[in-house]
Formats: structure tokens, sequence, C-alpha cells
């Protein structure tokens, strides 16, 4: 694991834009993981100028997203679809019809998992998969407790997780869904290359516990200790309690 710490936000998002760029550069048919939430924001912003600047194309690249809530339509505007869509497919300049959003509204969400994870494995996997840390360990939805065997399926939403969700919901906790689909550890292990990208005082304790503690599944990022070319990309405060900087 490399961990790279980085002065504020916007370097934040530059280094990993530079190691997504890198690590797509290769490929004739790139496959990008994205998230949500507000970590990878500006790493899109740097993406975005990336291609303006014509040293990023996305016009071949294609993307699958991590999670999605249940409960909600992909028209809400906190959706997952529609974050994707603001801030991968309008802000970037990904395709849409290149960009796939795990199916949060599905009547038959074990079929459509399936289905999913089919069409990850036909674009031929993810080259680097972009990841945000949760408070307490998990990475795309995936709640403490999950197995590292774990491939994409519904998940319940710890009462931690949508505490810290409510901040898009206006604050509401009790509008923050219950329920989302996400990618298993399993599904997320595969990604050839990982950038992970944690800012903030809330996220030094659970950045902390994946770097230094036990591979647990106590907390879910601990995994990644395991994965072969992890790139993390903290700012000082989510730094702050690594017990050294590699
Ligand atoms: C959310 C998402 C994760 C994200 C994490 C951190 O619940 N499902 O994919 O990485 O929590 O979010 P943020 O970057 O806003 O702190």
């Amino acid at each position: 694991m490399e961990i790279l710490v980085v002065k504020d936000e916007y370097e934040a998002g530059r280094a990993a834009a530079e190691a997504v760029i890198e690590a797509l550069a290769d490929s004739s048919s790139p496959v990008l993981g994205v998230a949500t939430g507000s970590s990878p924001l500006s790493t899109y912003r740097h993406l975005a100028e990336a291609a303006a600047a014509g040293r990023f194309d996305p016009a071949p690249v294609r993307a699958f997203a991590l999670d999605e809530y249940r409960g909600i339509s992909p028209e809400h505007p906190e959706s997952y679809h529609a974050v994707i869509r603001r801030e991968v497919c309008e802000r970037v300049g990904l395709l849409p019809e290149h960009v796939r959003v795990p199916p949060g509204s599905a009547e038959d969400p074990v079929s459509a998992c399936a289905e999913y994870e089919a069409a990850m494995a036909a674009a031929g996997g993810v080259d680097v998969q972009i990841l945000g840390i949760g408070s307490n360990g998990h990475i795309g939805f995936n709640e403490p407790g999950s197995s590292p065997e774990s491939r994409t399926r519904v998940q319940r939403l710890t009462p931690q997780t949508r505490q810290d969700n409510a901040r898009f919901f206006g604050g509401r906790v009790e509008d923050v869904p219950e329920e989302c689909v996400t990618q298993g550890i399993g599904t997320i292990l595969e990604a050839r290359r990982i950038v992970l990208l944690a800012q903030g005082e809330s996220k030094a304790g659970g950045l902390a516990a994946m770097v230094n503690g036990p591979v647990t599944p106590e907390c879910p990022a601990s995994i990644l200790q395991r994965h072969p070319s992890v790139l993390v990309v903290a700012d000082e405060a989510a730094a702050s309690q690594l017990a050294r900087r590699i």
C-alpha cells in the first residue's frame, strides 16, 4: 500500500486523477470504477480539466459505480444514478451509455446483481477503482461484518452510515434509505488498481484501522492490505492517526 499525504482537497484530487489517467493510459478498452460521496469530487474536477486540456480522453472509458440506495428513484437528486450522471458524465465527459450504476430499483435484485457482475466481467474488469472510505471503515456500502468474498448484493445500512449521509438529505436521517445495493468486497478486490481518497478528521480512525490494524471484517477496508496495487491519498487530518507514513 502506498500512502501519499497531501495538503488539501485540491492536491488530493490532482494526485488521484493523475493516478487514474496513468492506470487507464495503456488500455485500448479502459474501465474505470467510480465512487460517490464527497471524497472523489475534486478527482472528477481534475479529470475534467485534464480532458479539457487534451491529456485524458473520456470517450472510450466505460465505468461502473460501486453502489446505489434502495427505496429512492434513480431520478432523486441524491440517488447515486443522479450523482454519477452529474459528476462523471456531465462533468468529466464519460458517455452515459458507457456508465452503469448498481440496480437499486430492481424488483428482482438477486438476478439484477448477477447481471451487473456479468457486465463488469464482460467489460474486461475494472482497470482502476476510485474509492472513498466510510468513517466506520466501509468501502462501497460494505458495512462492518461484510465478507471478503462478498459480491454485488443488497445490504442494510448501519445507523452510523445513515447518520453520516444525512447531510446529503437535508440533515434528515429519516430520509436516508435503509438499504442499498453495493458491489461486494470480493468484487472491489478484482480491480487491477485501487486509488482510495480519505479527507478530514472523521476519516482518521477508519484510515488507521485500514492501514495499521488487523485484516478483519470489522474494518472492511482493511482487506485492501492484501491487494497488490493500492494508492491511498489522504490529507493531514485523515492521516493524523497513522502509525507511520510509508
Ligand atoms: C458513502 C459511499 C461510499 C463513500 C463513503 C464516504 O456512504 N457509499 O462509497 O466512499 O460513504 O463518503 P464521503 O466521501 O462523502 O465521506
